[in-house]
């Protein structure tokens, strides 16, 4: 049985205080869950948030870092010190990454393959645009996406890495996939990795779906039979709201 991963994406929101104020009320709305929870913070909110929520069941991720491990890379942040710190968990190749900071396959293969050096948990983002769902060839691109995300990772390396599919059409938008396309399109990416790795790595390789999750359209998502959590933006900004997706049943 593959675990639920719920994660929460903040995004470019909130302040230290606003942080720490949000990890002590969902520490008890979630204290009693099976499901692993996770709340990707910004930069500035690592620190305050790991602090807060030592000692709970909430880990704590950050929403990107660089490949290298030091040097000249004005306003970077690399994985090594992500984890000095004590950060559990990395978001990579998000489709805003893609969209405006020139994130490619290749640096998100690059910086996959540092994160699992590092034992950080990555959480790799792929999705097709709407454009590319209407004409048809969703498929190819998450296909893609995928194979070249994890290409020349072992098959430990592969089931230690969370695939988030985000459809960018549904990110935002208040328009969620439905749970037989979100459902579908993860099947793909699972039968990509069934090819590429064989079906012990593919069974177990936790896939998610993001995009306009929330508390009423959590269990009907989170319930499919390839659907493994979900990574959630806004509504992770309201700690009720994200204890609810979290306790989706
Ligand atoms: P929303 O849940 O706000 O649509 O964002 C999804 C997302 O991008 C999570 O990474």
């Amino acid at each position: 049985m593959r675990k639920k991963v719920i994660a929460g994406n903040w995004k470019m929101n909130k302040l230290p205080n606003e942080a720490m104020e949000f990890i002590t009320e969902l520490e008890p709305l979630v204290k009693n869950t099976e499901n692993e929870v996770v709340v990707c913070v910004p930069y500035t909110d690592l620190f305050y948030a790991l602090n807060m929520a030592q000692d709970t069941n909430i880990k704590i991720g950050a929403q990107n870092m660089n490949a290298e491990e030091k040097g000249a890379y004005t306003g970077e942040v690399s994985g090594e010190m992500l984890k000095a710190i004590g950060v559990e968990y990395v978001i990579l190749g998000h489709s805003e990454r893609r969209a405006y900071y020139s994130e490619t396959d290749e640096s998100v293969n690059k910086k996959l393959k540092k994160a699992l050096s590092l034992s950080l948990k990555p959480i790799v983002c792929v999705g097709e645009s709407l454009e590319q769902r209407e004409s048809g060839s969703a498929k190819e691109i998450v296909t893609t996406q995928t194979r070249l995300a994890l290409d020349g990772l072992s098959n430990d390396d592969v089931k230690s890495t969370i695939i988030a599919y985000e459809p960018i059409w549904a990110i935002g938008t208040g328009k969620t996939a439905t749970k037989e396309d979100a459902n579908e399109t993860i099947k793909w990416i699972r039968e990509e990795i069934l090819k590429l790795y064989g079906n012990d790595v593919a069974d177990s390789v936790i896939i998610q779906y993001g995009g306009s999750v929330k508390s009423s359209n959590a269990n009907e998502l989170f319930t499919m039979s390839d659907i493994d959590g979900g990574l959630v933006g806004g509504a992770s900004l309201k700690a009720d709201e994200f204890s609810k997706i979290v306790n989706y049943k």
